[in-house]
């Protein structure tokens, strides 16, 4: 592995001096706003992935289509109520319980790995933070589904399509954020089986996904005879020598988020290597392009998810090193990517959207979600807030 040298450590250290508490409150509250504002639309029906002219569309959790995302909704809820302490909020995410336990019980939209997705910030938050038995059943069964794609040739969990397919012997990065639901089950069940499948997946993920410089693929195939590591191929991002954004900030807060469980600690030179990559292809305005192959004067749209998602994996990464120089820089970086979301990519309660983040792409190529808010996008938003105003405890 070789780490880049960064092209302007500087710049983030004087970006970052501007973040101030008083903006965080600040963002907190329009976050809170336009999520009360919005929840009387989304009770019984969740905000779909991607907004559609700045206003998410409702769907219905349980329609049968392989969706991952209805459950950031439920989890922006639940860190509305932490950082509100407003019971309503708590009412509302506690009314999804039955419908994630449904999905699971009857297996409705769950061919595919996305069980961290969908269950973390749904049901192992309402356990964790209420004790609910019902939302604890639910989550472990999810663990039981998703364990149920681990593939023994190759060491990995598979992330698409019917288990054992040939064709889609592959895993993907965004994996990383699944499998702290298989360690929670292990603690929570004491037993090891879904602790094991998840450290596997997580080194056989750091050994193949990560290239030489510190860059992402976002998917990997293996043979399916024999396991052995074939070649990296991308599904979202521009092509299959670029980075996609969004598989690189997956890959930013994975590392950290096994190294809570178990110890990743020989993963940490390969994610200073990927944070220099990511840190030296941002762009002016601190924000990615949706890959990371574009840069300032390129006619692409910015993903305000993936610089999300990246804050609060450098705000976890920055817990658990010890090394000084490497904790500041990824502070920095953080601090400037989050005043930047703050002052330039987040809206208000009085702005025409039920958003929270402007300029994310969902799947550029699939022309879906393109240049709109992404609901995850502003669930790590609230997340990140949550880390810089409370001492947070996660739901991953
Ligand atoms: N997990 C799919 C995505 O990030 O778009």
């Amino acid at each position: 592995m070789t780490c880049e040298k960064l092209k302007n450590r500087e710049r983030f250290r004087e970006y970052a001096r501007g973040l101030t508490k008083e903006m965080l409150i600040d963002a907190r509250d329009n976050a809170i706003g336009i999520v009360r504002n919005s929840a009387p639309k989304f009770i019984d029906l969740f905000p779909d992935d991607a907004s559609v002219n700045g206003y998410y569309p409702a769907v219905d959790n349980n329609d049968g289509l392989s969706r991952w995302t209805t459950s950031f909704w439920t989890g922006m809820l639940w860190l509305s109520y932490e950082m509100s302490g407003d019971e309503y909020f708590k009412k509302i995410a506690e009314g999804h319980i039955d419908s994630f336990y449904q999905k699971i019980e009857k297996k409705i939209g769950v061919n595919h790995h996305d069980m961290g997705f969908l269950y973390v910030p749904t049901c192992v938050a309402a356990y964790k933070l209420t004790g609910n038995e019902k939302a604890k059943k639910a989550a472990i069964m999810a663990a039981d589904h998703l364990i149920t794609r681990y593939r023994d040739k190759g060491e990995f969990i598979q992330a698409w399509g019917d288990v054992g397919e040939a064709k889609e012997c592959r895993l993907i990065i965004d994996c990383m954020i699944n499998i702290p639901l298989l360690y929670w089950a292990s603690e929570v069940t004491g037993d090891k089986k879904y602790h094991d499948i998840a450290y596997k997946h997580f080194k056989t993920t750091v050994k193949h996904i990560y290239r030489e410089d510190g860059s992402t693929h976002h998917t990997y195939f293996f043979d399916s005879e024999t396991g052995e590591a074939l070649r990296g191929v991308t599904h979202q991002g521009w092509s299959d020598d670029s980075c996609w954004a969004r598989g690189q900030s997956w890959g930013l807060y994975g590392i950290p988020l096994t190294h809570k469980y178990e110890d990743a600690t020989f993963a940490f030179d390969t994610y200073d290597a990927a944070v220099h990559f990511w840190a030296n292809r941002l762009p002016k305005d601190f924000i990615p392009f949706w890959d990371l192959v574009f840069t300032d004067g390129d006619d692409m749209p910015r993903d305000s998810s993936a610089a999300a998602i990246a804050i609060c994996g450098l705000l976890e990464m920055v817990k658990c090193t010890e090394n000084n120089e490497r904790k500041s820089l990824y502070k920095d970086i953080a601090d400037s990517m989050m005043r930047a979301l703050i002052e330039k990519y987040a809206y208000k309660p009085t702005d025409k959207t039920n958003g929270l983040l402007a300029h994310a792409v969902y799947y550029y190529k699939g022309n879906m979600g393109v240049d709109e808010c992404n609901i995850w996008g502003d669930y790590y938003y609230m997340e990140a807030l949550a880390r810089y105003l409370t001492n947070w405890e996660m739901y991953w």
